[in-house]
């Protein structure tokens, strides 16, 4: 199979490990990839933004199969413009990708098909939102309609905090995305993501992850990408797996096909496991950054074919198998991210993997033959162990030997795992 592969992140550097082994591959290409991904495949300088670009390299190249790993270009459409040129795409249709595009989209579908999220109410203009947050009063949440790159919820413990929030979103913070605002209620529990595949018809679960989304030791700090992960969540027993599947993702997949926008791709589902069971914060249309890194560190099975079968309808034909063991992550950021920080700092050395151990790129580039960071969050430094304790001693001990004067991580990933294996 010959397959192109979209983004450049941590992402897709695990992802472009895992389907560098597959024996189904014959040529891969990455677009525009990162010099981790470099090792797998082949780096091609495309505008991703430029869908007709894609098409014609595609074309040129006869790919068979093109995954995409980011949402911007899915949000974009770019993978309904592959599949009417004929070109098998894993990843979501612009429709489908509303799901994470729009909070107020999710909302309203859960509110049809009976699906467990807490309750809300969608605005166009401030002065309702404020009423409605006085009713409510706080804890409450308020969140920008579209992508913010993470940063349009606010988790208000206050009522003043609810109201300046509001006043945020609609004065402009978020640009688009603050044009209509959610305001939902605070739902109180364990967080815990949950990835499963969807064809259309069939779902397949994957596995759970754990991010760590605050840029400071004990969850502290403002909210970044993701600073860390670990799999599997131990909250999510096989018990509320199930529950998950019947009560969240399958009322999910039928709503989506009834309403005319049938979802093929991964469901990333944000869940908080509240005292009545898990209830949907979010959904993502995507893997998660950087919790597909532990992911694809965990999957036993041979990746390709099984994404290429969700993109084709035949998910009920494939299993996926995992490894009992943990993994970890550790993000290391240039110092000052989530806010501004220096580009282009060198990395003088990423130590060898090991069969336990991986560095993952994220924001790197060649600069005149030397690697340097561009990013805000740059390397992911992935190990597994026999439970997160193991894991994420051979983690930090992998990231203690990363020569990068400019980086920083979090010195606690996996905490509250690691809490829980002591108890
Ligand atoms: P989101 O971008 O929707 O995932 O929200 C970012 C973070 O805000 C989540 O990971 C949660 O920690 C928190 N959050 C979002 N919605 C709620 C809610 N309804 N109740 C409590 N926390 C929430
Ligand atoms: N790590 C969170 C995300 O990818 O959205």
């Amino acid at each position: 199979m010959k397959v192109l592969l979209i983004g450049s992140g941590g992402r897709e550097h695990a992802l472009a490990w895992k389907i560098a082994q597959s024996p189904l591959l014959e040529e891969f290409y990455a677009a525009p990839g990162n010099p981790g991904i470099a090792d797998h495949a082949t780096l091609v300088s495309l505008n991703v933004e430029d869908h007709a670009a894609v098409i014609a390299f595609a074309k040129e190249k006869a790919i068979d199969f093109v995954v995409i790993g980011p949402e911007a270009p899915l949000v974009a459409g770019l993978a309904d413009d592959l599949r009417a040129a004929g070109i098998a795409t894993f990843g979501p249709s612009k429709a489908a990708a509303q799901l994470e595009g729009s909070k107020g989209f999710t909302k309203d579908l859960c509110a049809r098909y009976d699906i467990p999220t807490g309750a809300y109410q969608r605005f166009k203009t401030a002065e309702p939102a404020k009423q409605y947050v006085r009713e409510q009063g706080a804890p409450i949440v308020i969140k920008a309609d579209g992508l913010a790159a993470g940063k349009g919820v606010t988790v208000a413990m206050t009522e003043t905090e609810a109201l300046a929030a509001i006043d945020e979103c609609f004065e402009g913070a978020f640009g688009a995305a603050g044009a209509e605002v959610v305001v939902e209620a605070f739902l109180d529990g364990e967080e815990a993501s949950f990835f499963c595949l969807s064809d259309g018809n069939t779902a397949l679960a994957l596995a759970t992850a754990q991010d760590h989304k605050r840029v400071g030791d004990g969850d502290t700090g403002p909210n970044t990408g993701g600073m860390g992960a670990y799999s599997p969540a131990p909250v999510m027993t096989s018990a509320m797996v199930e529950r998950t599947m019947k009560e969240i993702i399958e009322p999910t997949i039928s709503g989506m096909a009834k309403d005319g926008n049938p979802f093929s791709g991964v469901f990333f589902a944000g869940l908080m496991i509240t005292a009545k069971g898990p209830e949907l914060i979010e959904y993502n249309v995507r893997f998660g950054d950087p919790e597909c890194q532990v992911l694809m560190m965990r999957l036993k099975s041979d990746l390709l074919p099984i994404l290429y079968a969700t993109a084709t309808g035949t998910l009920d034909k494939v299993e996926a198998e995992w490894r009992d063991d943990a993994a970890l992550t550790v993000v290391l950021a240039s110092k000052g991210y989530p806010g501004a920080y220096d580009k282009n700092t060198p990395i003088a050395h990423i130590p060898d993997a090991s069969e336990e151990a991986k560095v993952f790129h994220a924001g790197t580039a060649m600069k005149d033959g030397r690697l340097v960071a561009t990013g805000g969050r740059v390397l992911n430094v992935t190990a597994f162990g026999k439970n997160v304790t193991e894991a994420q001693a051979r983690a930090y001990a992998l990231t203690d030997k990363v020569e990068w004067e400019n980086g920083f991580c979090r010195r606690d990933i996996g905490w509250q795992a690691v809490a829980r294996e002591k108890a």
